[in-house]
């Protein structure tokens, strides 16, 4: 993997991609083990929007490779309330940290701080745009239970302003799956997203109910309901509440049947589903601390 920051998903090669996961695969195997691959390694997180797993696991993966973080701290607390710009905030932190991870509210604002530093930057959630290292960790999850090729894929839920799905959707196309995306018709995947996927050759198909679809699928990874992103609260009170599962919902679909979530939920998916072996969110979210010490591996090593 040759790349200087990851901003997005449509990055990656399907050889990026196998390369991280394969590293992640060593990674997790020793897990218990300090790896000390980066002794005085300092990450400089950097969230201008709430956020527990990404920092956190972020964290970890820097301690276990032998590193430390530098945490910029709530919005509220930092000198964005002075009125800073993203801009000189992160050409500040690039002297105190040798990769930053960016965490903003804004579309394209990961983009715009690697144009202001030399230091790796890792997207970890722009707006509605991206979160490729959260695709990665949903990569490996995946393969984990299924491998990666001649696989029927269901993505359910707020596919407009999800940013996990634009780049999970994205990375998919790399590979033999078929993705079926399942939401209202106000929450369908974006235009220039689907444009892409046709561009990519992506085999597509959006459906409104999960009922027609469920028997064919090996994953269904629900998402969501991005609320934060609803320019008026009405809109959002129109859709919450869709598209939740329940232990009885999958009794209909495959006994193998993985189901995955980001995470945080709120009620898309029903307590009951937790005791069912088709629950992987948990692990999923476990899988974030590996995926993520071989991504920043990977970044540093090319950094030189
Ligand atoms: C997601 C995010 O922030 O986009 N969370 C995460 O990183 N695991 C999903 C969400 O907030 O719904």
């Amino acid at each position: 993997m040759r790349h200087d920051h990851l901003i997005s998903a449509a990055q990656l090669s399907r050889s990026d991609i196998e390369t991280v996961l394969d590293r992640a695969g060593e990674v997790a195997n020793d897990l218990g083990a300090s790896r000390d691959s980066h002794p005085g390694l300092v990450l400089g997180l950097c969230f201008f929007e709430p956020s527990t797993r990404t920092k956190m696991s972020f964290d970890a993966a820097a301690k276990r490779l032998g590193g430390s973080t530098i945490d910029m701290g709530s919005v509220e607390s930092s000198s964005v309330t002075k009125g800073e710009s993203l801009a000189d905030t992160v050409r500040v932190i690039e002297g105190y940290a040798d990769a930053i991870v960016l965490r903003h509210p804004s579309e394209g604002a990961a983009k715009l701080a690697s144009e202001f530093v030399h230091v790796p930057v890792i997207n970890a959630g722009d707006g509605a745009g991206q979160h490729p290292s959260q695709t990665l960790l949903d990569l490996y999850t995946i393969r984990e239970e299924h491998g990666l090729d001649d696989l029927t894929v269901g993505i359910m839920g707020d596919l407009k302003y999800g940013r996990t799905v634009h780049s999970l959707a994205s990375a998919l196309a790399n590979f033999e799956v078929r993705q079926h995306f399942i939401s209202p018709e106000s929450l369908r995947l974006p235009r220039s997203v689907r444009f892409d996927l046709h561009e990519a050759g992506a085999q597509v198909r959006e459906h409104t109910d999960l009922e027609p679809v469920l028997s064919e699928l090996d994953v269904l990874y629900v998402t969501r309901i991005q609320r934060e992103r609803f320019p008026d609260e009405t809109e959002y009170r129109a859709v919450a509440g869709e598209y939740q599962i329940d232990a009885e919902t999958l009794a209909a679909g495959p006994d193998d049947l993985t189901v995955m979530h980001p995470l945080p939920r709120v009620d898309e998916i029903a307590p009951d589903v937790d005791e069912t072996d088709h629950a992987s969110y948990f692990q999923q979210a476990h899988n974030g601390v590996p995926v993520r010490m071989a991504l920043l591996e990977m970044l540093l090593e090319n950094h030189g």
